[in-house]
């Protein structure tokens, strides 16, 4: 049934309702596509910031409405219902979207301050950082639920408008005309439509961020095991011993040189405050020359791009490459090179040598062990990275995370 379509909505709900429709498509298209790596600092805090003033606008907005009186519904009956409650529907997601976004950072293991637009600082909510989970899946959802909403209500609209031709677009287009309308309608789609193809976070290689963090096993054991294994003194002696068993074994000619193979790993974990952070570095290479049976002469360079690193959430990889942290912005790369290689038993080594990272060089062992023969090796090892002495980990955010880090790599070589 026909209502009166001549009836409109109030000069102000016009604007919020536009006003509101682009902020959401340019927050959601933000939303998925900002890239979870450091790179999408400022984005994440244009998104968070764009998010707050949504809610603040939907408040005004729930004001406006209770002091303005809508038309009355154009359609009664089963599709009057089914627009009321969407738009209902629609109501609680611009609400509960900014709410879960602010609460899921809120309670993020890593505290990462929001400075709205730069300016005003955005004070986290009393929230157990036990159902950070919890919030974060809820944004999520927000956000598809959201999404699904804002296409039937679209439909909707594009439905009275094209087909009915009730007058239903120009109730909510400024000056009454559906034209102006449409044009807002189009302006509203391509902002978000633009934004999200600009965006680099919705494209491979972005994906992998989480799959890497589910390949590091979170078996809990291993931490405290690896921290054992690590210990000097054990090795130590060792160390003396094989090392003349070692010599005798001089090497015909330099020793061989082997390339790192793609699809290794190198993970770093640490206590923070009883949990274990786990994370992993995805870019990172290396040169290895090293007779395996003569490991004397060997030389093991490995380089690290520091802003690689992830925890398998944007918001704390942001966190990562910050001063507090990595410090990116100067030393975009560490490097680990080996000074002296020996042989601690059939197929077990250490490798000491200098690490660099931060700005700062210090001593750093590496053990590790090969498998497998001929051409081909598997890799697998460990080193314990005290990260104070490189001032990796400062301020409040690292405030109940452990001095030292461990760090696993696995990886395959061959031999050129
Ligand atoms: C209307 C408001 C908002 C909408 C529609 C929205 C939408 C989205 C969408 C679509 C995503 C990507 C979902 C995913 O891939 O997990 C996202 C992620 C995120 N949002 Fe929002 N958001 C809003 C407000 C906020 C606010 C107010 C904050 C914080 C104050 C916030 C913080 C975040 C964070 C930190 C992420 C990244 C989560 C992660 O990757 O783990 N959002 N948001
Ligand atoms: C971009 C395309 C959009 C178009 C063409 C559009 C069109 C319309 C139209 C024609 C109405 C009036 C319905 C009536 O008179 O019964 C309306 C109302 C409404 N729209 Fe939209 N809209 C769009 C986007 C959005 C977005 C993104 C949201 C929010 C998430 C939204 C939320 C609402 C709400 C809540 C109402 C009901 C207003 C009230 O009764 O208080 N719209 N919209």
């Amino acid at each position: 049934m026909i209502g009166q379509a001549a009836e409109r909505y109030s000069r102000g709900a016009i604007l919020l309702h536009w006003i509101i429709a682009a902020a959401l498509a340019l927050v959601l298209a933000i939303g998925f596509g900002m890239p979870r790596d450091a790179s999408g600092f400022a984005l994440f805090q244009f998104h968070k910031s764009l998010g707050i003033t949504i809610l603040v606008f939907t408040l005004v907005r729930i004001g406006w409405r209770l002091t303005h009186r809508p038309p009355p519904p154009v359609e009664r009956g089963f599709n009057g219902f089914l627009a009321g409650a969407v738009h209902f529907g629609l109501y609680a997601f611009m609400i509960l979207a900014p709410l879960t976004g602010w609460a899921l950072v809120s309670t993020s293991p890593i505290q990462v301050p929001t400075v709205l637009f730069g300016l005003v600082p955005l004070p986290h909510l009393p929230l157990d950082p036990a159902l950070a989970e919890n919030f974060e899946n809820a944004h999520w959802l927000m956000a598809w639920i959201g999404l699904a909403l804002f296409a039937l209500h679209v439909a909707g609209a594009m439905k009275h408008h094209l087909l009915m031709r009730d007058g239903v677009l120009a109730r909510m287009s400024p000056g009454g005309s559906a034209k102006a309308g449409m044009v807002l309608f189009g302006v509203v789609l391509l902002v978000g439509a633009v934004t999200f193809a600009i965006l680099p976070g919705h494209e491979e290689g972005s994906e992998p961020v989480e799959q890497d963090i589910a390949a590091v096993a979170p078996d809990s054991a291993s931490t405290d095991e690896a921290a054992a294994v690590e210990e000097p003194e054990a090795t130590e002696e060792v160390v003396e011993e094989t090392e003349e068993a070692a010599e005798p074994d001089e090497p015909a000619g330099p020793p061989p040189s082997w390339s790192i193979q793609p699809g290794g790993s190198l993970r770093f974990v640490a206590d923070n405050a009883g949990t274990a952070m786990r994370g992993s570095f995805r870019r990172w290479d290396g040169s290895i020359t090293m007779d395996p049976e003569n490991p004397a002469g060997a030389d093991i360079r490995i380089e690290i791009e520091l802003g690689s690193a992830t925890l398998g959430d944007a918001t704390q990889d942001t966190m990562l490459a910050g001063g507090d942290f990595f410090g990116i912005s100067a030393n975009p790369t560490a490097t680990f090179r080996s000074t002296n290689v020996t042989r601690t038993g059939a197929n077990s080594y250490r490798a000491n040598g200098t690490l660099s990272l931060k700005g700062a060089s210090r001593s750093q062992a590496i053990t590790f062990t090969l498998s497998g023969s001929g051409a081909t090796r598997a890799v697998s090892g460990s080193a314990t990275v005290d990260r104070t002495g490189f001032g990796v980990g400062t301020g409040e955010n690292a405030a109940g995370l452990a001095p030292s880090v461990r760090v696993e790599f696995a990886f395959d070589a061959t031999r050129d």
